[in-house]
């Protein structure tokens, strides 16, 4: 039962429940990497299996493709699904806007192609990613292993005409070796505390040579779906300019994956 879920995972769980809404049979839907989309990943393998719901799923990274298949969904390529009706996605952060930080773990280059080739991006989260100013989680930048010395500093540099307020760069480590991403690039967090001008930024540090993608989604996300410990998810939806509430009544719902949980 989801009332033996902590209230964190419950939050996520019911975001999770919730954006499924948005999910129909015939769908080509891109499926987001993090804790909170593999409760997505769950929710819609259910649906597969018990109800009969046809989708095809293209995963942002290899973990979220071995959990699609491992729960029933068939698992496609971007490529050979071109274009997709929706992508379900966590976030590390997101603003009044819908800009969103993303790549916490890791995920974030093909999260960003995946839900730009998406008709529409629906976040999950649970009520601590919201923040007034992006910035307090660090941004990720993936960058090619190839000449890092010269990334690095220049991404140093760039940053001192920024609109922000720390500037350490830290080379993201899986253990005592940098951590690798699935396309093979390295990752590096920058420690900014404030993004005041997340546009700027994103466009700027793009241009860098060795940069590959940075986490910044900037008029990507439509609607973001919150949950939270008690049952209650708020859904806002910035494209039709409308918000609800719906609750969830848990102590009524079965949770399947309580023993599977990310
Ligand atoms: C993966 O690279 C990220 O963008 C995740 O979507 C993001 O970190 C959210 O993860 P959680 O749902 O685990 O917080």
């Amino acid at each position: 039962m989801s009332s033996e879920l902590s209230p964190i995972d419950t939050a996520k769980f019911i975001a999770a429940k919730q954006a499924t809404e948005y999910v129909e049979s015939g769908m080509k839907v891109g499926l987001g990497t993090g804790s909170t989309a593999a409760w997505l990943v769950q929710c819609l393998g259910e649906m597969v299996r018990d109800e009969g719901l046809k989708i095809k799923g293209v995963p942002t990274s290899d973990r979220t493709a071995k959990l699609a298949r491992e729960v029933g969904i068939d698992v496609v390529t971007l490529d050979e699904a071109k274009w997709l009706d929706v992508t379900i996605d966590g976030t590390d952060e997101y603003d009044d806007e819908l800009t969103l930080i993303k790549g916490g773990g890791g995920a974030h280059l093909r999260e960003k192609i995946v839900a730009t080739a998406s008709d529409r991006m629906i976040v999950i989260a649970d009520a601590s990613k919201k923040v007034d100013t992006l910035g307090a989680f660090p941004l990720p930048i993936e960058v090619l292993p190839f000449g890092l010395p010269v990334t690095h500093g220049l991404i140093e540099e760039t940053l001192i005409g920024m609109d922000v307020l720390g500037r350490d760069i830290v080379q993201r480590m899986a253990g005592d070796t940098p951590y690798i991403t699935d396309e093979g690039n390295f990752i590096l967090d920058l420690h900014l505390k404030r993004i005041g001008d997340p546009r700027q930024l994103s466009l700027i540090v793009n241009q860098i040579p060795g940069v590959v993608e940075n986490g910044l989604f900037i008029d990507i996300c439509d609607v973001v779906i919150v949950g939270h410990g008690d049952g209650k998810v708020t859904v806002r939806d910035i494209t039709n300019d409308t918000s609800e509430v719906v609750r969830f009544d848990l102590r009524d719902d079965d949770n399947i994956f309580a023993d599977i949980a990310d």
